[in-house]
C-alpha cells in the first residue's frame, strides 16, 4: 500500500548518548515516491542509517518535521503516534538477526504480531504465511535461532518484521555480511513483497550492484547532506567512473564503456546492468 513519507527542513543530531555528534543531518527536505523502491547510498557515517532511523522515530528531528501519511514526527512527538507509525511501516535493523530472543522460530516470528495485538491463532496464521515468502519452511518453526546459518537467521529477522504485515518497509543494509546467493535470495523476495503489496521501501545499501539491480530511485548522501536524488538510471547515466563524488559504476556500465573505448563507437543507449548490455550488444550485431 501507498506510504508518502516526507521530510521537510530536517536536522538532527545525538546529544543523548555517551558519544555526541552535532549536526548529523542537515536541513534535509526529501519526499519518497511511493510505490517504488529507494536506496540510499553514500559514505560510511554519512548519515543513510540516521536517515532511515528518523522515518520509525527512533531518533527525533531537533528541527523540522518528518510526514509519513497524515502522521507528524517532530521534536515533542507523542507515543501514541510513533506507534502508530512503527504499526505501518516496518524497519528492518542492520544485522536484524542479533535482535532474534525468543526459544523457537515461530515464537520469534510471532512475537512481533502479538506485540501489536494479535490473537495466537492469528500471530500464528501470519508466521506460516511469511516463512514461505522468505523462503523456508514450516520445519524450521521448532528450531532455535542459534541453529539456523546466517542466511537463515537474517530471513527469519526479516519475515518477523513482514508478519506483523506493514504497509511499507525500510531496511539498512539487508544483504550486509552475506555470501552473495544468500544477498541474492533476500534481496529477490524483498523486491517480489514489494511488487505484490504495491508498497513503499527504502533500503540503504553499499553495494551499487543491488541498487540497479533492484531500486527505482535513488538517494545519494554526503556528510549529512543529499547530495542527489532522482532515478537511478538518471543519476548514474551522467556519471564518469571517476566522478568527484565517488560513487562507484556498475560493472555493466564500466564494461560499455571500455568496450566504447576499445571498438570506437558509442552505443544508443547508456547501460547499467548486464541485461541491458547484452540487448545493446546483440542490437549491434557484435554477438
Ligand atoms: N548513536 C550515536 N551516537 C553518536 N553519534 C552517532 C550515533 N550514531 C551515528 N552517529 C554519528 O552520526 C553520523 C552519521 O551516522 P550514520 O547515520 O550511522 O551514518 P551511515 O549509516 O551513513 O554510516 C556519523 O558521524 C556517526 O558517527
Ligand atoms: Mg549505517
Amino acid at each position: 500500500m501507498a506510504m508518502q513519507i516526507e521530510f521537510k527542513s530536517v536536522s538532527a543530531d545525538y546529544q543523548l548518548g555517551p558519544i555526541k555528534s552535532k549536526n548529523v543531518l542537515k536541513d534535509v527536505n526529501l519526499k519518497i515516491k511511493t510505490n517504488r523502491v529507494t536506496v540510499i547510498i553514500g559514505k560510511t557515517g554519512s548519515g543513510k542509517s540516521t536517515l532511515l532511523k528518523l522515518m520509525n522515530g527512533l531518533i527525533l528531528p531537533t528541527s523540522g518535521e518528518v510526514k509519513i501519511d497524515e502522521h507528524v514526527i517532530h521534536s515533542k512527538v507523542n507515543k501514541q503516534t510513533l506507534k502508530n507509525i512503527r504499526a505501518d511501516l516496518g524497519m528492518v535493523f542492520q544485522f536484524p538477526e542479533a535482535q532474534l530472543f525468543a526459544e523457537t522460530v515461530l515464537d520469534d516470528i510471532m512475537f512481533g504480531p502479538l506485540n501489536f495485538g494479535d490473537t495466537q491463532e492469528s500471530a500464528k496464521e501470519k508466521a506460516k504465511e511469511v516463512i514461505t515468502q522468505v523462503g523456508l519452511s514450516e520445519s524450521i518453526f521448532t528450531k532455535s535461532p542459534l541453529e539456523l546459518s546466517g542466511g537463515q537467521k537474517r530471513r527469519v529477522a526479516i519475515a518477523g518484521v513482514l508478519a506483523t504485515h506493514p504497509k511499507s518497509l525500510i531496511l539498512d543494509e539487508p544483504g550486509a555480511g552475506l555470501d552473495p546467493s544468500s544477498k541474492k535470495k533476500i534481496l529477490d523476495f524483498l523486491k517480489s513483497w514489494q511488487i505484490r503489496k504495491n508498497a513503499t521501501m527504502v533500503m540503504v545499501t553499499h553495494d551499487i550492484e543491488e541498487v540497479v539491480n533492484y531500486a527505482d530511485d535513488l538517494i545519494v548522501m554526503k556528510n549529512g547532506e543529499i547530495i542527489f536524488h532522482d532515478s537511478v538510471y538518471s543519476i548514474l547515466s551522467n556519471l564518469s567512473p571517476d566522478n568527484q563524488w565517488g560513487i562507484a559504476l556498475p560493472e555493466a556500465r564500466l564494461l560499455q564503456l571500455e568496450l566504447e573505448k576499445k571498438l570506437g563507437f558509442k552505443f544508443d543507449k547508456i547501460c547499467l546492468t548486464a541485461n541491458q548490455l547484452a540487448e545493446q550488444i546483440e542490437r549491434k550485431g557484435l554477438a
